[in-house]
């Protein structure tokens, strides 16, 4: 049988391949999405609590990581936060600002695919899900895709697969094989956005676990104030997550747990109130197991007036640099992007086709480009997918 031939084919029918697709389909290709799981939009509906945060108003290129930090900003000017937005908005889909500039669907992440299913339908797109794939080859400038009993071929193909991160729901590294086929780099693959773990000493935290404190989280040169929550495993929170797609295997990742008191604040208390303790201090500001804890770990130093002004400075810098040593993170299994990915040094920046294969794209997670916590992530799939909807 001939294969079916359209204008393009879509790997993924997740965040980007649904908004390439679409854009694709509204500007006259004919366009078919293969997605091996049973329905489209997995991530999109489990994302931000059910509510889906769907971008970040306070989207900028400095908020990702790649090993070429330029890489991003054409697509992400191009089709901006205000752009998505608007999309929501036409759909009159009900929103609400978070925190940090997040946007949030009042009602569903539902709402999101729904909108996004519309406007793949307004393109006729085709979208096939429950479609294992089984062969991607290319020939005379047309690609051929095996999938789900349909042999398709077109002459430009996306690669919309994601990441490995949650592969219980049905995440692979797939769209890093086809780019290796294709003779494409891959920038080490590494899970980000992740819970850490802690060994040795630092598990004594594990009695701490569901406790939550604000914190100016550190690791190198990146610094985040957001809130840290101790698990029985190790550490967690936005904060912590954040961190940890800038932390590397063996690097210390420091906690301010008192980010608002200034240099000098417990000395300045010594002079007040003589006969208050360090405990009573850490407990105006922190929950109170976590203060007795980070207590007994300083020697259970008692009232402030007994003690140096040198001692108290001490105090002060070590409750300001709490030290971590993760021994490891969540892993994949956790991790709500991939860092890492197909390298953008192959890929153009305009259109993120490849540039030593014509015809081929790779937009969204699979590639080289990982946002921050806070709608970041969708922000890249919707403007790398819209940049090579345009494109094919
Ligand atoms: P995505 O993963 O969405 O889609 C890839 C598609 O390819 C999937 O439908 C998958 O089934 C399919 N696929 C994979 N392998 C295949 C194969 N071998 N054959 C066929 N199909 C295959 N981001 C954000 O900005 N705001 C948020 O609120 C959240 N919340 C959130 C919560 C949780 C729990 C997770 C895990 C992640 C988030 N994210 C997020 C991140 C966000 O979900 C992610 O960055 C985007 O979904 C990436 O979009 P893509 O389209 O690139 O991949």
């Amino acid at each position: 049988m001939p294969p079916e031939s359209v204008d393009a084919i879509v790997l993924g029918a997740g965040a980007a391949g649904l908004m390439c697709a679409a854009v694709a389909g509204q500007r006259g290709r004919r366009v078919v999405v293969i997605d091996h799981a049973d329905q489209p939009g997995k991530k999109i509906l489990i994302s931000g609590g059910g509510r889906c945060n769907f971008t970040n108003i306070d989207t900028a290129p400095d908020r990702y990581l790649s090993e070429n930090p330029h890489f991003a900003k054409s697509a992400l000017s191009r089709y901006t936060a205000q752009d998505f937005l608007a999309l929501v908005e036409s759909a009159g889909i009900a929103w609400h600002e978070k925190t940090l500039g997040q946007l949030f669907c009042d009602g569903s992440a539902k709402q999101i695919v729904a909108l996004l299913l519309d406007e793949c339908a307004k393109g006729a797109v085709d979208v096939q899900c429950d479609a294992a794939i089984s062969g991607v080859r290319h020939d005379s400038a047309l690609f051929h895709v095996e999938a789900g009993g349909r042999t398709i071929a077109a002459p430009a193909l996306v690669l919309a697969t994601g990441g490995p991160s949650i592969p219980k729901m049905g995440a692979t590294g797939f769209a890093y094989d086809v780019a290796r086929q294709f003779g494409l780099k891959i920038v080490q693959p590494r899970p980000a956005l992740v819970p850490f773990t802690l060994a040795g000493d630092d598990l004594l935290f594990r009695e701490l676990s569901g406790i939550s404190a604000e914190v100016v989280a550190r690791t190198g040169k990146a610094a985040f104030r957001e809130a840290a929550l101790f698990t029985h495993r190790g550490l967690s929170g936005p904060a912590i997550l954040q961190v940890s797609s800038y932390w590397r295997h063996g690097e210390p990742v420091t906690l301010d747990l008192l980010p608002d008191r200034a240099p000098g604040w417990m000395v300045a208390a010594k002079r007040a109130t003589p006969r208050t303790t360090v405990r009573r201090l850490m407990q105006d500001t922190l929950p109170e197991r976590l203060a007795t804890a980070l207590c007994a770990r300083l020697g259970d130093p008692g009232e402030v007036g007994g003690m140096t002004d040198k001692a108290l400075s001490e105090i002060e810098r070590t409750l300001a640099n709490w030290r971590f040593l993760p021994n490891g993170t969540e892993g994949y299994a956790k991790a709500e992007v991939t860092a890492g990915g197909i390298s953008t040094a192959g890929l153009s920046s305009r259109t993120m086709e490849a540039q030593r294969v014509p015809g081929l794209f790779a937009i969204g997670e699979a590639v080289d480009v990982t946002g921050w916590l806070g709608g970041y992530n969708f922000q890249w799939a919707w403007s790398s997918g819209w940049a090579a909807g345009q494109a094919i």
